[in-house]
């Protein structure tokens, strides 16, 4: 059977493919249906318990952690996850959607048969490693992923199905998504055509969501921001109305009431990065000849994520964008039903993503500056191509010893600023007399100044499943070496 998982921070919420319908599945949890799991991890007694457990665990875990897909992305698959002694972000992810399969087949009201296909998603603004580290723990958990998509652009289908009656001519061309989930913001612009769907633009912050608020929340109340306190932080804050005056919150000991006016004001900095990142969206739209302005052009801006249901968001997007807004009928599920008509083949559904980060090179510079960043394949680009990128330079060192990394954004000296991930170096030797050398690792680099006879000639290409290869050649002598250097998708 098909299904569409979004793996989220706060929530995993799982949608089915069920004749044409797209139902949100339901977990029997302790007699109470729920319609998520919990990204919750604890230790209890040298076992690792996940989801539903470990939330009911908190209180007498002798370790515990909560958003695991936060704490697991910020690291690389076998890094140890700090907080829980002895588990690795894989290993981590893989046990909680281990207990996802098994909830669903167990514990949920889908009709399960045959292996379980799934359509998964991760936020527009994740790194390589995130993506593979996902697709990795799904596999290993016993899904088969059929494909991997956007969030953001997951919830535009879901927004188009829902009110754009998929398939038929419609007028608008693109909807602006705005998902503010409880670990990531993203923010992306995608057209839409019948049943095609091109994410044209995407910015996020990798790392602000709903948990920010809630730390928030656990500070203001003098407290540890402990798992348990911050939970119980997020249940405070869920229960906020537009209305609020008074937040009771209660992390244990006396229960703390805070001033909503005062606890707003500490999050309109937050607030205000998700809008600039936004309005940065809509120039991007502008400089590709889009009016967001244009009612006829824009199909709204549509709010999903939980973290819209906190009334200081609510208010500030109102007073930015107005008519624009269109909020979701159920925020946290919009991403899993996009996913689940993703998955549909009756829905005929073609998606076409982007770049969503930059990748490019740090290099020696020839003097004075210490390393210069040469931004190689731009976020935004679409990857419906295998994509070539050269560069040709005379040398200025024995060696050209390449730092590869990607980003999130540069700034505006076309430096890299936001969620930097390092890839592998790589060593070329720019001397012909080290052409024959194998490892050059070990081998000091000079600054040489007689090199200047040699031509280097870089190809870079960036194939359809976004894998990055360089061959680097020293064109005046006649070698080359070619390096595989990962995937930036
Ligand atoms: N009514 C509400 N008021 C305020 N905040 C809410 C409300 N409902 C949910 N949230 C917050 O929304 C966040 C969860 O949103 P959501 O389920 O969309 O995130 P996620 O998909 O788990 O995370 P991500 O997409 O970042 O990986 C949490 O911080 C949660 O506390
Ligand atoms: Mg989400």
């Amino acid at each position: 059977m098909r299904l569409g998982i979004d793996f989220g921070t706060t929530r995993t919420v799982v949608a089915a493919v069920d004749d044409g319908r797209h139902p949100i599945a339901a977990f029997d949890e302790a007699r109470e249906f729920r319609d998520y799991i919990p990204g919750i991890a604890a230790l209890r007694g040298g076992e690792l318990l996940v989801g539903w457990e470990a939330a009911r665990a908190l209180p007498e875990a002798s370790y515990a952690i909560r958003s695991i897909k936060r704490a697991a992305t910020e690291l690389s698959p076998d890094d140890p996850v700090p907080g829980l002694p002895g588990v690795t972000a894989l290993e981590l992810v893989t046990a909680f959607l281990a207990e996802v399969r098994r909830a669903i087949v167990e514990q949920s009201n889908l009709e399960v048969e045959g292996p379980l296909e799934a359509m998964v998603a991760v936020p527009a603004s994740a790194a390589s490693r995130q993506r593979w580290l996902t697709l990795e723990a799904f596999r290993r958990a016993g899904f088969e992923p059929i494909g991997l998509v956007n969030e953001p652009t997951a919830a535009a289908i879901e927004f188009a199905h829902r009110h754009l009656d998929l398939g038929k001519r419609s007028p608008k061309r693109y909807v602006v998504v705005y998902d503010l989930g409880g670990g990531t913001f993203d923010a992306s612009a995608v057209s839409l055509e019948g049943r095609r769907f091109d994410l044209i633009a995407s910015e996020g912050l990798a790392r602000l969501g709903g948990d920010d608020f809630d730390e928030l929340i656990v500070r203001a109340a003098g407290a540890e921001p402990t798992a348990a306190a911050l939970e119980r932080a997020r249940e405070a804050k869920e229960t906020l109305k537009a209305t609020t005056r008074k937040l009771v919150v209660d992390l244990g000991g006396e229960p703390v009431t805070l001033d909503t006016a005062e606890l707003y004001a500490s999050t309109a900095p937050l607030i205000d990065r998700t809008i600039a990142q936004t309005d940065l969206l809509f120039e991007r739209l502008r400089e590709r000849g889009i009016d967001p302005d244009d009612p006829r052009g824009l199909g709204g801006l549509y709010l999903v994520g939980g973290g819209v249901g906190f009334p200081a968001v609510g208010r500030a997007l109102r007073a930015r964008f107005g008519k624009k807004l269109q909020l979701a009928a159920q925020p946290f599920a919009a991403t899993a039903v996009g996913l689940a008509i993703a998955a549909d083949p009756g829905a005929h559904v073609m998606i076409r993503e982007a770049l969503t980060r930059h990748f490019g090179v740090w290099r020696e510079a020839d003097a004075g500056a210490d390393k210069v960043f040469d931004p190689l394949i731009g976020k935004n680009t679409p990857v419906d191509a295998p994509l070539v990128v050269q560069r040709r330079y005379r040398p200025a060192h024995a060696i050209g010893h390449l730092r590869f990394l990607e980003c999130g954004a540069l700034d505006a000296a076309g430096q890299p600023v936001q969620d930097l991930v390092p890839w592998r170096d790589v060593y070329f030797p720019y001397d012909p007399a080290l052409a024959d050398r194998g490892d050059l690792t070990g081998v000091a680099n000079e600054r040489r100044t007689d090199l200047t006879a040699n031509e280097i000639a870089e190809t870079y290409t960036c194939a359809r499943d976004g894998t990055i290869s360089v061959v680097i050649e020293n064109t005046s002598r006649g070698y080359a070496r070619s390096y595989e250097l990962g995937a930036l998708r």
